[in-house]
């Protein structure tokens, strides 16, 4: 029968499914939730308020907004997994965020994204490389927010495909292309995540990044992130993504040479940074 000795095994032993990955994580959940329980010494007013919390992270969710994507994201999982997944060598991952869209638009490598709007004129440009340092003729999936810290799903002024785009690199792995500095921008609050991260006293800012997936044959995608060394929230991002290696310089160009050379204006920042992806792993038999 029954009893506080014999039920975590009870109901583990109910869950067969019949994969043995799918059995690991289910068995192994329901160990934690229970050691959770019993460690904490739970009572049911707790446990209620924490069924609420769900309940109401489900009635903050819609079709643009994930309340459980931003648990996950305050309290570390997602970084946790992001960095799990990054390989040896590779330029590490970093948040994903809900505003990526899979349909952007193919641009030549050298693209203006920026056009007439507000911000400082940037200009992102780098190399991918195999962890060896190879270069290698990648893919760029490229999205940030605008000068007002805004992606396009949040702001109905700009046109869904604004500071987005998918860039191939030449042959020798470089790229560039001109668009703004992003702006730091805060998490959604109104919800639940926003309860618990003021409780925590934490700040729901996230630090200025732009945010790439970067492809190519043979090698792992990298999903990731890249800050900027003057951010004030770089110590402090609401959703754990920022790494050492993904940090850098914003430089500030004066010289009109340099800057018609680039097509930019002048002044304008230059954003630097090679990407390294790792080898796919051999297909195992
Ligand atoms: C973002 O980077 O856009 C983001 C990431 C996690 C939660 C909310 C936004
Ligand atoms: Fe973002």
């Amino acid at each position: 029968m029954i009893d506080l000795n014999s039920i975590t095994d009870e109901v583990v032993g109910e869950y067969d499914l019949k994969d043995d990955r799918a059995n690991q994580l289910v068995h192994t959940l329901i160990r934690y939730l229970h050691g959770y329980a019993r460690e904490v010494q739970l009572t049911h007013a707790e446990w209620r308020a924490a069924l609420s919390f769900l309940t109401r992270a489900s009635q903050s969710t819609n079709e643009s907004r994930n309340e459980f994507s931003l648990i996950s994201d305050v309290l570390g999982v997602s970084s946790l997994v992001d960095l799990m997944a990054s390989a040896e060598g590779a330029t590490p991952g970093s948040v994903l965020g809900p505003f990526h869209v899979h349909d952007s638009k193919e641009q030549a490598n050298g693209f203006d994204l920026r056009g007439e709007q507000a911000g400082t004129p940037t200009l992102f440009r780098g190399r991918v490389m195999s962890a060896s340092g190879q270069p290698l003729q990648a893919l760029i999936d490229f999205w940030q927010n605008a000068d007002n810290a805004l992606y396009p799903q949040m702001d109905s002024t700009q046109d869904y495909h604004n500071l987005r785009c998918k860039l191939r690199t030449d042959a020798d792995g470089t790229f560039a292309f001109r668009t703004v500095l992003p702006q730091p921008y805060g998490i959604p609050e109104d919800g639940p995540v926003g309860d618990l991260v003021r409780q925590a006293g934490r700040t729901c800012m996230r630090p200025a990044h732009f945010h790439t997936i970067v492809m190519a044959d043979g090698h792992l995608p990298v999903t990731t992130e890249i800050f900027f060394d003057h951010d004030p929230y770089l110590e402090t991002d609401a959703v754990f993504g920022v790494r050492e290696k993904l940090i850098t310089h914003v430089h500030t160009v004066t010289d009109s040479a340099q800057a018609s050379a680039a097509g930019m204006p002048c002044p304008f920042s230059l954003v630097e940074f090679d990407f390294h992806l790792a080898p796919q792993a051999p297909a195992t038999r």
